[in-house]
């Protein structure tokens, strides 16, 4: 058996869980479920980036304390992870103790990479990043994300010689040693390491007091994004364990905004601790909302709360994997999500079950049993992380036998007695529906093993409440 590790960016925990965040969750969960359905060993890690200004600042207007307010979003995701069925096996918390003890023995192996230097130039304090001279031209001073003016700095930090990488990183991500996805993305990072400056990883404590501090100087704390990326490793145990049974990670999911930390930085960090660097870094767009970004002063932020509250988590995962480009950026309307659920679970999929089902009692039409094998267009597809295109596959033959049923007219064949005729219509009916219910298990794993136990259960009975029931 082969080992898989999967990993999924870690939210800051300055806020509660938004429909945007569920996409790391629901990609890197299709493909750890795959992975299993492969006969995989898969290890997959979650978790929550609890240090920094913002969630310190965040804590201290809500008027707690910043460890227990970091507590408590931390449950927040943990709940919401666990409501979206994410199959994950590890959970970290960048403000646990191994995690802090862990990311300084990392910053002492990187030490002949280390140097320390005045800092003087640019900072966005909501992406907790530094920016440079040509960035800060290009956007006019403004980060575009946040829409707020970059901030001056002048201060003294340690520094990560990227120099001293940056051959390397080019070479891995140009050969897709470490493949980059989508391919636009690619060539988007190349373009950003031909600048790309010495790396700061440090902050005097004076203006960045909630993080893991330096090693061997009391005034400089570790830049939140070291401490951030380093979970990847230290939640498998690094550096006081062995981690080359899952390291690399075959997968990395992370948003469009944050790539550039984990094809440089990233990079720059493990290549310094002579760590292998991930497989591919999977990079995905942004969910909006009517077309806008998600923003409380718009009013446009969607709960999520509310999107499983309306139909269940099986809707929820369905237009968030099938309709939410995996890569681009896609919108998320009412109804948009409403029509998915009518036209396409309730009629194509809900009704196929039901209708089929119940001829199969009607003719007792035992069930059979589930294929071991996986379609082979399908796993192409998955395996480039071409999760929509691998749903289309799938929802193909849906209609397909939706148009078989139609065409073959079991009930004509029943009425006029072709009884061997209609049991071999039947069982091919089953036969492929049993099939969609395999590849569909990475997607839609509730209603996978419902239509499994319903067509594999020796006398086939239509469910009481259909699949899907409309409004
Ligand atoms: N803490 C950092 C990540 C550190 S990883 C070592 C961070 N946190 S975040 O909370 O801002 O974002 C967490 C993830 O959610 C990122 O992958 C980000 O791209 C994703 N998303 C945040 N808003 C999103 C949407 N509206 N749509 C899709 N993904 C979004 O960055």
């Amino acid at each position: 058996m082969s080992k898989v590790y999967i990993c999924t960016a870690i939210p800051y925990v300055n806020g509660n869980p938004h429909i945007g965040h569920a996409m790391d969750y629901l990609l890197s969960d299709t493909y750890a479920r795959y992975s299993r359905a492969k006969g995989e060993e898969v290890r997959f890690q979650v978790g929550t980036d609890e240090h920094g200004n913002k969630v310190f600042s965040t804590a201290q207007k809500n008027g707690i304390s910043v460890e227990e307010y970091a507590k408590q979003n931390s449950d927040k995701f943990r709940t919401f992870i666990e409501e979206l069925k994410i199959s994950y096996t590890d959970f970290i918390r960048t403000t646990s103790p191994e995690h802090v003890r862990r990311c300084q023995e990392i910053w002492r192996q990187l030490s002949d990479h280390i140097y320390s230097a005045e800092y003087d130039g640019w900072y966005c304090e909501g992406c907790e990043r530094f920016v440079t001279q040509k960035e800060y031209d290009e956007n006019g001073g403004t980060c575009p994300d946040h829409q707020k003016p970059y901030e001056k700095l002048s201060e003294k930090n340690y520094y990560l010689r990227i120099g001293d990488f940056k051959e390397r990183i080019r070479e891995v991500i140009e050969t897709d040693e470490m493949k980059i996805l989508p391919e636009f993305r690619k060539q988007e990072m190349l373009r950003l390491l031909e600048d790309a400056p010495d790396i700061s990883i440090s902050r005097p404590k004076k203006q960045l007091s909630w993080g893991v501090p330096v090693p061997g100087d009391d005034d400089q704390v570790m830049y939140v994004w070291v401490d951030a990326l380093s979970n990847y490793i230290t939640v498998l145990g690094y550096p006081d364990q062995d981690i080359s049974d899952f390291w690399p990670a075959a997968a990395q999911f992370v948003g469009k905004d944050i790539l550039r930390f984990h094809t440089i930085t990233w990079p720059a960090i493990l290549l310094g601790l002579g760590l292998p660097l991930p497989k591919n870094v999977v990079s995905h767009g942004h969910v909006l909302s009517n077309g806008q970004k998600m923003s409380k002063s718009i009013g446009n932020v969607i709960d999520p709360i509310e999107v499983l509250g309306k139909h269940g988590l099986d809707a929820f995962r369905y237009f968030f994997l099938h309709h939410i480009d995996t890569f681009a950026d896609s919108d998320f309307t009412w109804e948009k999500f409403e029509n998915a659920y009518n036209n396409e679970l309730a009629n194509d999929l809900g009704n196929l079950v039901q209708r089929l089902a119940t001829l199969c009692k009607k003719n007792q039409i035992p069930g059979q049993p589930a294929p071991t094998t996986l379609d082979s267009t399908y796993c192409e597809l998955m395996d480039k992380f071409e999760f929509n295109k691998a749903f289309d596959f799938v929802w193909h033959k849906v209609q397909d036998l939706n148009k078989s049923i139609d065409e073959q007219k079991p009930w004509e064949l029943a009425k006029n007695g072709e009884t061997e005729k209609l049991q071999q219509v039947l069982s091919g009916l089953v036969e492929g529906l049993l099939d969609v219910a395999v590849l569909l298990a990475p997607f839609l794993p509730d209603t996978a093993e419902k239509i499994a136990t319903i067509f594999t259960a020796p006398e086939i009975t239509p469910p009481v409440t259909p699949l899907f029931p409309k409004n």
